[in-house]
């Protein structure tokens, strides 16, 4: 059996957790991460039949029944994964009865999954019925985004294209657009449900005066997903208030979304 800490999955879990934490996005416990694992890959480095213990979901998770997950846990810092990874993330398997979780590593102080494991979940389901490939969900806490939710209509198409004006490559990184929640009790399965929904036609979900939901088929389109998002609210952020001299024209973005070959939200333009 090999090293688990030698494995792929942790290294990028690690890295990436690292990597949001000085970008800012991810205060003291805030965020987590949820990453679909190849069961194959897996089991080269944990005996699969070994269940340390069980813990209960609270949701319905059938369509995920036996895939495995490696998550960061609640109440952890991102700031602290690196240094301890087997304390601060875990790995299960969603067990037979779709309710239960199959602790297979990790969470070495007796500490459980996210408390947002119920949006995680739900929107795995969801993008995995719109895209197969989808193995990760990413929820943070970005400065600019979360300042520009004060600061501007939450509505989707308003918000979007807000967002795509402000860089150029915007509309070609998540020509989908941003989904937006208005503000909701989160760790609760109401807010994963309401979340999964969004992800049936959204791979970036904001949720009012919280933070933001991504998803993608491996960490670094994840990342990149809300990274891009991140820098559009900057850009909006440092300009808001000041005399807008230029802007990118909608018939410039359809010219970009056309380049790159890309399907767009056309109802969010506004095209003559
Ligand atoms: P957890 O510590 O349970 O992951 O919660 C952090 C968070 O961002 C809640 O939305
Ligand atoms: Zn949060």
């Amino acid at each position: 059996m090999k090293d688990i800490l030698t494995a792929s999955f942790v290294t990028e879990m690690r890295k990436t957790t690292a990597n949001m934490y000085r970008l800012g996005w991810d205060e003291r416990n805030g965020g987590n991460i949820s990453y679909l694992l190849d069961e194959k890959e897996v089991g080269e480095y944990l005996d699969l039949t070994k269940v340390i213990r069980e813990i209960p979901t609270g949701f319905d998770a059938k369509p995920l029944i036996g895939k495995i997950f490696i998550v960061t846990g609640t109440g952890k810092y991102f700031k602290n994964v690196d240094d301890d990874p087997e304390t601060n993330l875990g790995i299960v398997r969603i067990k037979q009865d779709g309710t239960t979780a199959e602790l297979l590593w990790g969470f070495k102080d007796g500490g459980k999954f996210t408390s947002e494991f119920p949006a995680h979940m739900m929107s795995h389901m969801a993008r995995l019925e719109a895209d197969p490939k989808n193995r990760v969900v990413m929820h943070c806490h970005p400065t600019n985004l979360l300042a520009m939710n004060y600061v501007h209509e939450l509505d989707e198409a308003k918000l979007t294209h807000t967002l795509w004006e402000m860089c150029t490559e915007c509309i070609v990184v998540f020509p989908d657009g941003v989904g937006v929640l208005p503000w909701m009790l989160c760790g609760t399965n109401e807010i994963g449900e309401a979340t999964a929904k969004k992800m049936k036609d959204f791979r970036v979900v904001v949720w009012a005066l919280h933070g933001v939901y991504g998803a993608g088929k491996d960490m670094d389109e994840t990342f990149g997903l809300i990274e891009t998002v991140e820098k559009a609210a900057e850009i909006y952020m440092l300009t808001a208030g000041l005399p807008l001299l230029n802007t990118i024209k909608d018939e410039d973005m359809v010219k970009l979304a056309e380049h790159f070959g890309v399907k767009y939200r056309k109802d969010f333009l506004h095209l003559k």
